[in-house]
């Protein structure tokens, strides 16, 4: 394949071993800075320049896209994709990993553990916020930050509403996280390639410090990644939407809580923990999947007037419990199911003799008329508001004197 390597960092550790992983296995690569391509949408189809000339034909790309430059980066990743060039990370996984609320936002209904983090603006619902998680300590993160900078531990709520509000007048977002103290400084790094864990080790924060980066001094050391740890950071990646990614965990009491989920992890660090060919095993990984670029399938599959994707719920008594999905009528209304969730397992394109279940959800396409007819009335939190009645300016005419 021909492969684009998109870095900053020609001779940094991680891009040098990924381009030489690349030829010793007979695939063409380049290095390409991603600062210097334009994209260009002035003719029929997208289109990309690098350095002033248009780029050729590559099969696959693998963004490392730093802190720095998301914005610029993601566009280009973007860019590819709409090309249809294969790449590992899709720009929206890149966005979302970036911003640490963003992160955990989308992780939060997918079942996954993650230290109880709250989020808030205003001075008067900071203390509240604290109280939330657990009171002080407290951590207090940028959103953006990376290697341990902007992380903060708070000895107590006053110096926590300290920091807060220092960092807040300078216009930066920050979260507030339970500190996981039974995590002792240590925390696991477990690098994900398609839907496993190729490598994974222990760091461990030096003296009296509390977070762990190596940047920040963590010694490194391999570990057997028990099972949970490992099944954890391959659905924290998939969730996100990244084949490629660090998921930083901590040990706590209740098993493996997700910090963080990295899209452009560094090899450095975990290669020589692990003595494994982690750039190998990405290589290989995007050589296999070159077929399969990623496509908006939503789009592209409501582009047919009135048809679209549903996400239908099986209700606990609702008539479907107990039935088969031939059996349940679904396909007679033109509806398919494309996958059943059941709990955290997926099952695609479920065969048509399996038995439906309550709280099962089905990822379906079909008719949007028929389909809205079975998604039931939308949980409501409060109260409703009064419905507007049917013609709500006539009436409201009609009251007045
Ligand atoms: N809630 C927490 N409880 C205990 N330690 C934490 C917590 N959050 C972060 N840490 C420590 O701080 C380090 C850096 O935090 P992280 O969220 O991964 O930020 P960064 O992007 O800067 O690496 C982690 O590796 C971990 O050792
Ligand atoms: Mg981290």
């Amino acid at each position: 394949m021909k492969l684009a390597i998109l870095s900053r960092a020609p001779r940094s550790y991680s891009t040098q071993r990924l381009r030489t992983a690349a030829e010793s296995r007979g695939h063409r690569v380049r290095v390409l800075n991603t600062l210097r391509f334009a994209i260009d949408l002035t003719g029929d189809e997208p289109d990309l320049q690098f350095r002033g000339r248009p780029i050729s034909d590559y099969d696959a790309i693998l963004p490392r896209i730093g802190n720095s430059i998301t914005y610029f980066g993601t566009a280009v990743v973007r860019q590819f994709e709409q090309m249809d060039v294969y790449t590992p990370n899709t720009a929206n996984g890149i966005a979302n990993a970036r911003d640490k609320l963003r992160a955990i936002q989308i992780l939060s209904r997918h079942n996954i553990g993650m230290p109880a983090t709250t989020f808030a603006r205003n001075r008067a619902d900071v203390l509240p916020a604290i109280q939330r998680v657990g009171g002080a300590p407290v951590v207090i993160k940028l959103l953006e930050g990376t290697q341990g900078i902007g992380v903060i531990l708070a000895p107590n709520t006053k110096v926590a509403e300290a920091i807060i509000e220092t960092l807040q007048s300078t216009r930066q977002n920050v979260l507030i996280q339970r500190f996981v103290a039974e995590s002792r400084g240590r925390d696991i790094r477990a690098l994900v390639v398609g839907d496993r864990v190729v490598a994974a080790m222990r760091r461990v924060a030096q003296g009296d410090e509390f977070r762990s980066n190596v940047h920040r001094g963590g010694r490194v050391e391999a570990i057997d990644l028990p099972r949970s740890f490992e099944e954890t950071a391959v659905r924290a990646a998939q969730i996100m939407g990244l084949r490629f990614a660090g998921v930083d965990m901590l040990e706590s009491d209740d098993g493996p809580l997700v910090m963080e989920v990295n899209s452009s992890p560094g090899l450095e660090g975990i290669e020589t923990a692990t003595q494994l060919d982690i750039a190998g095993a990405i290589i290989d990984y995007i050589d296999n999947q070159v077929a399969f670029p990623e496509i908006d399938v939503r789009q592209r599959l409501t582009v047919s007037t009135g048809y679209g994707v549903a996400e239908l719920v099986v209700h606990d008594g609702a008539e479907l419990v107990g039935k088969t999905i031939a059996e349940s009528g679904l396909r007679e209304r033109d509806i398919t199911v494309l996958t059943l969730n059941r709990g955290t397992t997926v099952i695609p394109n479920p065969n048509l003799s399996r038995t439906l279940e309550a709280s099962d959800r089905l990822l379906c396409f079909g008719r949007l008329e028929e389909m809205r007819s079975m998604i039931p009335a939308r949980r409501r939190r409060r109260a409703r508001v009064k419905q507007l009645p049917d013609d709500p300016i006539r009436r409201a005419d009609d009251v007045s004197p």
